[in-house]
Parts: structure tokens; C-alpha cells; sequence
């Protein structure tokens, strides 16, 4: 069925001027970006997006990244959009991403992947409200 997803272009890929290259991804693999802002998060703000990995060994390194300079955060829709949007990032690890994906294209390291994507339906609602108000989602449908 049709689903809603959010979409982050971290830091890295901000930096190397490949928003576009992403978009165009997305668009061409029958994703929607139905609202969009650019943001440069607060320590606060990245802490609390990524709360959920607040025990893991990597965090501290995370949140340094993700407020590195600003990102641009989008919600994405379309069919079985969480999983597409997953199958066109590739893995977390850009090493082992396969060819073609974001990740593998555009990514250095598993901290600098790029793009962050929702991991299932639940991530995807409070991922989504964490960023937008239901006011800022312009789907067309
Ligand atoms: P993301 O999809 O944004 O979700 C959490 C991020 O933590 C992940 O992408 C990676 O950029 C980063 N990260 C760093 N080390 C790891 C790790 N060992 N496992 C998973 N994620 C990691």
C-alpha cells in the first residue's frame, strides 16, 4: 500500500552538493517528497531523534556527525515507500551497500552514509511528527 517515510540527506552528502542527485532518485523510483525543510540540528534535537540509540556504543560519535552542518530532512510517499526508500539507500555500512544504491555512490563511512531512512511503519509516524507538523504534508493524494 501506499506509505509515508522520513528521509534525511545527512551532513556528508549536504556537503558534497548531491541533494539533487538524491531527489532525483527518489522521483525516479516512484517517491514523492510531500514536505521538505533544511535544518541544522541542535545536540539536543540529534540526541533526540536518534534517542532510541542512546545505549549504543556509536551515539556519542552519531550526534557529533548529524550536527556537523545542516541536513535536509523530507517525507517521502509512495508504494511500500519504507522499504523502497531502504532498497535505494543500501546497507548502513557503505562498504557493503550494494552498487548503485545511495550509500554506495555517494557514502565514506557508517557514520558519513549519507541518508538516514525510517526502519518500519511505527519509526516512520514518530520520525515523521518529530520533523513536521501534519500542516507541512503536502501529499497529493
Ligand atoms: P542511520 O540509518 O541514520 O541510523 C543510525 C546511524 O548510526 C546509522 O545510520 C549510522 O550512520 C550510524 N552508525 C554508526 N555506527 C553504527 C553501527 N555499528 N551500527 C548501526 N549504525 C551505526
Amino acid at each position: 500500500g501506499i506509505e509515508r517515510t522520513l528521509s534525511i540527506i545527512k551532513p556528508d552528502a549536504v556537503a558534497k552538493n548531491v541533494i539533487g542527485k538524491i531527489y532525483s532518485r527518489f522521483e525516479t523510483n516512484g517517491l514523492t517528497v510531500i514536505a521538505a525543510k533544511m535544518a541544522w540540528l541542535s545536540p539536543q534535537e540529534a540526541g533526540a531523534f536518534y534517542a532510541v540509540h542512546k545505549e549504543r556504543p556509536f551515539f556519542k560519535d552519531l550526534v557529533a556527525f548529524m550536527i556537523s552542518g545542516p541536513v535536509m530532512v523530507q517525507v517521502l510517499e509512495g508504494e511500500s515507500a519504507i522499504a523502497k526508500n531502504r532498497e535505494l539507500m543500501g546497507a548502513t555500512d557503505p562498504k557493503k551497500a550494494e552498487a548503485g544504491t545511495i550509500r554506495a555512490d555517494f557514502a565514506e563511512s557508517i557514520d558519513a552514509n549519507a541518508v538516514h531512512g525510517s526502519d518500519g511503519e511505527e519509526t516512520a509516524k514518530n520520525e515523521i511528527a518529530f520533523f513536521f507538523p501534519a500542516m507541512s504534508v503536502y501529499s497529493g493524494r
